[in-house]
């Protein structure tokens, strides 16, 4: 092949199968703080001030967020989810925050985030009402996007609740455009695919074109149990979500629930290492003031953000399932690769993978770099396609690896690592 020819394969291979929603953000996985999971709609300030959903909430997040190294890490966006507004709109037919929770109002809130370097994410719905009954958007797209980016918010998750499920597509869209005309870049954060899947498949191609992430399943809860649901349901669904995700669009499968109560430490290991590996947005879903140490080091894993946000922006696949263990492997820059091994295993104790049984070992001919960077951090030094690696994992633990080719011959290993790899989509069984 020329090299012209080459370039142009390689070039092909990189661009995201579709238009991305042009409005600039979201080049890389967001990255952030939302209050759902963990603090839900609590909006009972008299007898529980620390927790309930008020301006209070979010300032001392951020706080914490500069303090304590969150910020340095990535994490940028404080996010309000649903009960902030007032349940009737002001004489103007704007929607308002509770006066009693956000006296400051969100503007003076959004200046707040702001002073610290971060920015604020809100919550709307494209129906009639919010998922916990609150004002909908519904009629107000233009109204509620004007008055978003007058507050100088800087990102929208945009529910789906009290739609006319035919209607998704129209009304998402059309807040889209709301959004981009308002001037102001306000990452566009949707749940379109979650309510469409009961009506028809979802058309990923244009909703990479309206929204910068997109949440396709159920809401995560606090326990392994939906951790394992949301990955099972990526997994059964690869071949039609993961191609949309690439730069300035990613799948969404719903916040890190890291530091909360639910899952042990190697359950919490999972989640961040599957995360990475699926390119998903970041949104933390727990208490910074109050996490502890463990769980902190491990959502501040400079490795594994490294992963997440790598600059080519392609989500990983399942790739190998068998004997209780799924093997998920994420290409990433220099043709290096990210490899998870994740234990089904519930019962038991740690079990051993021989890791050159991935799939993507193969970008070990003739020579390979390895660092393990879960469950510890262990450089593992140069490899070759055959030796014999055995990494121990735990009961719903994950190892997490990064592997790099060694190789002067760049053609023949860019051969192997997208076509040999990726383009081949049917799961290997171990
Ligand atoms: C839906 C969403 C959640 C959350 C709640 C709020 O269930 O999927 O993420 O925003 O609504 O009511």
């Amino acid at each position: 092949m020329s090299r012209a020819a080459c370039l142009l394969v390689i070039i092909s291979l990189m661009s995201p199968a579709a238009e991305a929603l042009d409005n600039g953000l979201a080049l890389k996985p967001t990255m952030g703080w939302l209050h759902w999971e963990r603090f839900m709609c609590n909006i009972d300030c008299d007898t529980d001030p620390n927790n309930c959903i008020s301006e209070r909430l979010y300032m001392q997040m951020a706080d914490v967020m500069v303090k304590e190294g969150w910020k340095e890490a990535g994490y940028e966006y404080v996010c309000i989810d649903d009960c902030w507004p007032s349940h009737q709109r002001d004489a103007q037919g704007r929607l308002q925050a509770d006066p009693k929770r956000f006296p400051g109002g969100i503007k003076k809130l959004a200046d707040y985030i702001h002073s610290k370097g971060l920015k604020l994410g809100i919550y709307a719905d494209v129906g009639d009402k919010t998922c916990a009954g609150y004002p909908g958007s519904l009629g107000y797209y233009e109204k509620d996007a004007q008055t978003f980016a007058d507050w100088d918010v800087d990102l929208l998750k945009f529910d789906g609740c009290f739609m006319n499920r035919a209607l998704l597509g129209e009304g998402y869209s059309n807040m889209s455009k709301a959004l981009n005309n308002t001037g102001r870049p306000i990452l566009y954060s949707c749940e379109w695919p979650l309510y469409e899947w009961p009506l028809k498949q979802p058309n990923y191609t244009a909703i990479r074109e309206t929204c910068n992430h997109w949440r396709n399943f159920d809401d995560v809860f606090d326990s392994w149990s939906s951790v394992k649901s949301i990955l099972d349901w990526t997994a059964a669904h690869q071949d039609i979500i993961v191609p949309a995700a690439g730069p300035g669009g990613w799948n969404d499968p719903d916040m890190l629930v890291i530091g909360n109560f639910g899952l042990s430490h190697d359950q919490q290991e999972s989640q961040m290492a599957l995360w990475a590996i699926m390119a998903s947005p970041l949104l933390m879903s727990n208490d910074l003031r109050d996490i502890c140490p463990r769980s902190k080091e491990l959502l501040q894993n400079k490795r594994i953000i490294d992963i997440s946000q790598d600059s080519m922006g392609k989500q990983g696949y399942r790739t190998a399932k068998g004997n209780n263990f799924e093997v998920w492997e994420r290409p990433l820059s220099k043709n290096r690769l990210a490899v998870a091994v994740l234990n089904k295993l519930e019962t038991g104790g740690p079990r051993g993978f021989n890791i050159g049984a991935a799939p993507g070992w193969k970008i070990c001919g003739p020579q390979c770099n390895v660092t393990q960077i879960l469950p510890q951090y262990k450089e593992m030094g140069v490899q070759t396609q055959q030796s014999k690696i055995i990494v121990s994992v735990n009961p719903s633990g994950t190892a997490l690896l990064t592997v790099t080719p060694i190789s002067s011959d760049f053609t023949r290993l860019h051969k192997l690592n997208w076509q040999g790899t990726f383009v081949r989509r049917k799961h290997t069984i171990l």
